[in-house]
């Protein structure tokens, strides 16, 4: 979603601004733009479409050491040149750049400026005039920039420089992420640490309703009263290799053959010294004392938790229910007595999320985030903090943050069996070493993965997936990777489901992909697939080791059954990554898709 770089120093900001939301690219956006500011005053370019389209118009004579950037991804007003930030205020004094939504930006516009007239149809330009116009009343650019700031309702993350003090930028943040990266007489603004690793790895986080007075030698953080706030900084232990492609095509498919080594690095992380499993004392405590569990995620990450719910309440015996952060929000379900809710969320910034984390704490209930992304807002605000350690996600498609949080959810099931006196007989960090190897065969096996694409995929319309019980919520997963990347039609379905409407949808040539790794049902989803053969699908069966049968087109080794999940998936992964590309979509970054997906 919409990304915002800063740059005040002594280099060629225009340059470090563009390598900087070129890094924010993969959050996924649709126009973008840059300000900098020199003795000629302040020069904005902008783009709809890609970075690469902004540097064809950025005029490269024009010097200047201090600027602002964004990445936009459209929510007020569609994606245009217009609409596309840095915005400037109708003096020009002032310019913008705004991640998040304003809610009452119509409210303050028939308040405060019903006489300006508005360039654009963004939200983000109200937020400009307001400090022009309060400037205009007498106030310093930051007393109208906090005049401003408590003014909105809703989310936001932004970054001001005035015309008249070219040595100051003006930060902001309400609920969307921001940051500030401090080096030596060179100051930086970043939605990401990654896009700013070019500069700093030191950083400073900002907390609600703060601002940020940032200059070459000092950050100086204020709450919206004027207050003064000490806080010190960070360093970020991201190594800017992990979030370069190097040989391979695309992050997807790099970050698909991942997946064997974070699972040695969970592995590596969660064991203690005497190979028992190492957690924190305070989160087994809160997960063995909930009488109930509410896992809350979105997207790929809910189909990660309801794996989770599966493997929690049968290893360890504690009730759990998982749900759409964005349902949970506006309808919640009664609650248990003592509940713990884990938020699980690869970026750790899902605004439908936090959402959800604002009103648990308001309700004091104990909540923990597991997360690919430490400091990231989930993690800071909830009580307990999970890493999955799956390294920089950058393909918009989730791949190996998934399997991540698979894998911490077998580790944190079985730890609170144990703690539990659960009698078990299932080692997760042995197993998941064999999950390791077994994900390593098929990142061999792309030749193969490729081949099932073509025949199966490379006409269609649309492709079904079919399994049941952990295979199903797989399968929507499989088809959630399908559909976001290839832009095929595709849907996950309990194979015991279709008869009861869906089969409607099968005609000749139809591909079904199913899957059966668990015995209890395995005749059962053979024999759904026998039902939609008999109507014409094409099908594509993906079976286990011991289980499997001659026609099956994908056999996964063998596999632990609560642990099936993290390898039948690949297949799956790898058929989407090549159908999109034979489709010639841009895998790593899918229309309409961002990264992290900041605004409800
Ligand atoms: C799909 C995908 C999304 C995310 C969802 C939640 O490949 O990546 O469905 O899973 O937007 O994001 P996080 O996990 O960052 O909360």
């Amino acid at each position: 979603m919409c990304g915002i770089v800063g740059y005040i120093g002594t280099a060629d900001a225009k340059e470090i601004l563009l390598r900087g939301l070129e890094k924010l690219e993969y959050r996924g956006y649709d126009s973008a733009g840059i300000a900098i500011a020199n003795e000629r005053g302040v020069h904005v370019y902008k783009e709809k479409g890609r970075i690469a389209a902004l540097r064809d118009v950025v005029d490269t004579s024009e010097e200047s050491v201090v600027g602002i950037g964004h990445t936009r991804w459209a929510t007020h007003g569609p994606p245009s040149q217009v609409n596309a930030h840095p915005h400037q205020s109708a003096t020009s004094r002032y310019t913008i750049v705004h991640n998040g939504v304003i809610e009452n930006y119509e409210q303050l516009r028939r308040e405060f400026l019903p006489h300006v007239n508005m360039v654009s149809e963004t939200d983000t330009e109200i937020i400009v005039q307001l400090v022009d116009s309060f400037a205009k009343d007498g106030l310093t650019t930051e007393q109208a920039f906090r005049k401003t700031l408590s003014q909105l309702q809703g989310s936001y993350a932004t970054a001001l420089i005035d015309n008249q003090d070219q040595e100051t930028i003006y930060v902001g943040k309400n609920k969307s992420p921001l940051l500030i990266g401090l080096a030596d007489g060179v100051n930086v603004v970043a939605s990401d640490a990654m896009a700013m690793l070019q500069v700093t790895n030191e950083f400073v986080e900002i907390e609600d309703k703060e601002i940020v007075i940032v200059t070459r030698e000092q950050a100086q953080i204020k709450k919206l009263n004027g207050d003064e706030v000490d806080r010190g900084s960070y360093i970020a232990e991201l190594d800017s290799t992990d979030i370069e492609k190097g040989t391979y095509p695309h992050f997807m498919l790099k970050e698909i053959d991942e997946q064997p080594f974070v699972m040695r690095n969970i592995i590596s992380k969660y064991k203690a010294d005497d190979e028992s499993i190492k957690l924190d004392e305070d989160v087994r405590q809160a997960v063995t004392q909930a009488d109930r569990i509410y896992i809350i995620a979105a997207g790929t990450s809910y189909h990660a938790g309801l794996v989770g719910k599966e493997m929690i309440e049968k290893i360890a015996g504690i009730p759990v229910e998982t749900h759409i952060a964005s349902e949970f929000l506006y309808n919640m379900p009664l609650l248990s007595d003592n509940p713990l809710f884990i938020f699980i969320s690869q970026s750790g910034e899902t605004a439908d999320l936090r959402g959800v984390l604002v009103n648990v704490r308001q309700m004091a209930h104990p909540s923990l985030t597991i997360t690919n992304v430490p400091g990231s807002t989930l993690s800071r605000e909830a009580d307990y903090t999970l890493h999955t350690h799956a390294g920089p996600e950058i393909a918009v498609a989730s791949t190996k943050a998934y399997t991540a949080q698979m894998a911490v959810f077998a580790i944190l099931a079985v730890d609170a069996a144990q703690a539990r006196g659960v009698e078990i007989d299932f080692n997760p960090l042995q197993e998941l070493a064999i999950v390791a190897n077994a994900m390593e065969i098929f990142t061999e096996k792309k030749d193969l993965m490729e081949e099932a694409a073509q025949e199966y995929l490379s006409v269609s319309r649309n492709a079904f997936f079919i399994g049941r019980s952990i295979d199903y919520y797989v399968c929507m997963e499989g088809a959630l990777k399908l559909k976001e990347i290839s832009y095929i039609q595709a849907e996950g379905f309990a194979g015991g489901e279709l008869k009861h409407g869906t089969i409607a949808l099968i005609e000749e040539g139809t591909p079904v992909i199913g899957l059966a790794t668990q015995k209890d049902v395995n005749l059962n989803i053979r024999g759904n697939m026998k039902e939609v053969v008999a109507r014409g699908a094409n099908p594509c069966f993906i079976s286990m080791e011991g289980m499997e049968e001659e026609d099956d087109a994908i056999v996964i080794p063998k596999i632990h059954p609560y642990l099936t999940p993290l390898v039948s998936v690949l297949p799956m992964q790898l058929i989407s990554y090549y159908a999109a590309l034979h489709r010639g979509c841009d895998v790593d970054k899918p229309r309409n898709l961002a990264k992290s997906v900041t605004v409800e």
